[in-house]
């Protein structure tokens, strides 16, 4: 299979075009939502500290991987992966590892929604003043109550859904361009606003400060290890083929390690963000940090109910965390719709109805797992836990290292330097280290400790 001269499917009108899609595509749930409540699981400062090793030495280089095998490809990840593996004579079964990030996409999306729902519901519950005044115990129970309610969980996951197909089946660049030039920056801001509010409280917020970024190594386990480099993958939106698909819409002139720093810091700053505007609150309340999902909707919400103006700000807040959401879901179905679109000829349209509904489907079972399904566990693990193992901590884990094994093994030298058009002796030889080397050998060993072999 030859690779076509331009895109298929057109090019993005700029660089900074491709760097707020795939920053809409990084920045979501996963910084504000996921990051937090997995650093107050796993005991804050050591566990951050490896997401930030990961997010460097692991998730940038993986994304530089990605951003070149999609550009030279021109394609969808099969296709790319097909025609490169030919241009190099390598073997053809590395287009399967498409499939991977397929499935992963449509996994993490199906849960992704469900979660995504409960931001909705939060933007009317926060504009009609449900939490003025509220007290912590008020507003878990208030959450409580969406979640033990499937009905209600079932009406905002459909409507997410829904917004989310309507997206990707007007195609993508028309709206995400505009959309996320607005909306990124003022999530930021609301984002500082929460900051400045939670560094009010005093002593509080040098709790949370020295809570986040004071490693204390005895509370790292292995299993942290292997979450903090899991979200390296989620948050960066790695190892399935997004990034990649992205990629190939990027023109050609565009320096792949700028575009790859660029977007890693961003995502970075408002997940720190994010950790910093919500355990100030948690310790303030005597929560705890090991609260699980639930964080940051029992956390934010009594900053909103007690703050000068804060039903207009939190509800503004969940509206721009639904938009943060809706343009990560987008990158999620991105892959597979392309695929379907140029390989099968099935009309973009049709091609939405079908994965949507399917997706949706599959999100039932994690909408159920929050209440009547709660029980139905299996290693341990409810259905949504368990799909966000399977996804986060196992599959784009495993896709990274494979995509790092194809830019840095199966490509020729040849091939990414001219790809990357780095400079710079060191820096691509580093790149080059890191991706043969440094990122399949950590995931590896990460992997392996697990299974109790390597014990440390
Ligand atoms: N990066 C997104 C987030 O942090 C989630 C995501 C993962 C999006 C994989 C696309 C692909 O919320
Ligand atoms: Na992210």
């Amino acid at each position: 299979m030859s690779r076509p001269l331009k895109s298929v499917h057109g090019e993005w009108t700029s660089r900074w075009a491709f760097i707020l899609a795939a920053t809409g595509a990084a920045v979501g749930l996963g910084n504000i939502w996921k990051f937090p409540y997995i650093a107050g699981e796993y005991g804050g400062g050591a566990f951050v500290l490896v997401y930030l090793a990961c997010i460097f030495a692991i998730g940038v280089p993986i994304m530089m991987a990605e951003i070149l095998i999609g550009r030279r490809g021109r394609q969808n990840p099969f296709n790319s992966l097909a025609s490169l593996a030919e241009e190099e004579k390598a073997s053809s079964l590395w287009k399967y590892l498409g499939f991977g990030g397929v499935l992963a996409g449509f996994l993490i999306l199906s849960y992704y929604s469900v979660i995504a729902g409960q931001a909705i519901a939060y933007v009317p519950r926060l504009l009609f003043g449900v939490f003025e005044g509220v007290t912590p115990d008020g507003a878990r129970n208030l959450h409580l109550a969406l979640i033990q309610d499937p009905e209600k969980l079932l009406a905002w996951h459909t409507l997410f859904m829904m917004l989310t197909m309507l997206i990707v089946s007007r195609g993508v660049q028309r709206g995400l361009e505009k959309s996320v030039r607005f909306l990124m920056p003022a999530l930021f801001l609301i984002l500082l606003i929460l900051v400045a509010y939670a560094y009010q409280t005093g002593v509080y917020f040098n709790q949370a400060v020295t809570f986040l970024f004071k490693p204390d190594f005895s509370r790292l386990t292995t299993e942290g290890v292997l979450t903090a480099m899991g979200h390296a993958f989620f948050t960066l939106s790695l190892g399935m083929g997004a990034i990649m698909v992205y990629g190939s819409y990027l023109p050609k002139k565009a320096s792949i390690l700028k575009v790859s720093l660029a977007i890693s810091f961003m995502d970075t700053a408002v997940a720190i963000l994010a950790g910093l505007a919500i355990f100030p609150l948690v310790f303030a309340n005597g929560m705890s940090p090991g609260a699980g999902p639930s964080l940051i909707f029992e956390t934010l919400p009594i900053a909103f109910g007690h703050m000068e103006n804060g039903a207009f700000f939190g509800a503004m807040f969940f509206l721009l965390l639904v938009f943060a959401g809706l343009s990560s879901a987008i990158a999620l179905v991105e892959p597979v719709v392309t695929w379907l679109v140029e390989n099968f000829e099935i009309k973009r349209l049709n091609a939405c109805i079908w994965v949507g509904i399917l997706v949706w489907l599959l999100g039932l079972l994690s909408l159920f797992s929050f209440n009547v399904l709660k029980d139905w566990t299996w290693l341990d693990m409810t259905a949504f836990e368990l799909l966000d193992y399977l996804t986060a901590n196992i599959m784009l884990p495993l896709g990274g290292m494979l995509i790092a094994i194809f830019a840095g093994w199966t490509m020729s030298q040849r091939s990414t330097q001219e790809e990357l058009g780095i400079k710079s002796y060191l820096i691509y030889h580093e790149w080059r280290f890191l991706v043969r080397y440094v990122t399949p050998i950590a995931i590896f060993v990460v992997f392996v400790s697990l299974t109790g072999v390597l014990d440390f």
